[in-house]
């Protein structure tokens, strides 16, 4: 259940979306570049944030995991990669949220083998007290305490996704009704 007013409401998360593709926009301006998705987490992030940036671009998409439940299993699964080519492009992935880092760091390393012409991460949330490995992060909208968060793309167990606001994720207790 989620309970209380949001974490991060939709003006606080529109208003961050629209400042970091103003950003990105200033930083891509002399070169075209490709988006890439981490689904399925960033598809509201992702498709919000490139409808605002202002310079040519590609987009493609990758499929990874490494949650069961509420907990990173340390593992990074690929369920589906991305089909365009990496070598000599400027690539920008882009993802919902840094927790332990592991996911974006395999897939980092993952692109970086194939020779773009740079790397850039941009996340809309950093749970940087949870890091367990050190990647760097280009473009940041809020830095989060370890709470557990859902909505606009992060789920619990697959639901909540469809949220338009961020709210923190409390298991429902349970009791009699009478
Ligand atoms: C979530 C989120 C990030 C990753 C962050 O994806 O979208 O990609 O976890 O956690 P980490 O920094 O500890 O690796 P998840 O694996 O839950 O899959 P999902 O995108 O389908 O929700």
């Amino acid at each position: 259940m989620v309970i209380g007013k949001p974490f991060l409401t939709v003006e606080q998360i529109q208003g961050k979306v629209k400042e970091l593709a103003n950003i990105i926009s200033g930083d891509y301006e002399s070169k075209k570049f490709l988006a890439v998705g981490i689904l399925k987490g960033a598809f509201m992030f992702f498709s919000d944030l490139v409808r605002h940036i202002r310079v040519p671009m590609h987009v493609d998409f990758l499929i990874s995991s490494s949650y069961v439940k509420s907990q990173s299993n340390g593992k990074v699964n690929l369920h589906a990669d991305i089909r365009s080519t990496v070598e000599g492009r400027h690539v920008l992935l882009i993802d919902d949220i840094v927790d332990t880092g592991l996911s974006l760091n395999y897939l980092r390393e993952m692109l970086l083998a194939r020779n773009p012409a740079s790397l850039k991460i941009c996340t809309l949330l950093d749970k940087k007290s949870r890091r367990k490995v050190d990647v760097p992060i280009d473009y940041v909208g809020f830095e989060i305490p370890d709470h557990f968060v859902v909505g606009y793309g992060l789920d619990f167990e697959d639901r909540y996704r469809n949220l338009p606001y961020i709210s923190v994720f409390k298991q429902k207790t349970e009791r009699t009704v009478k």
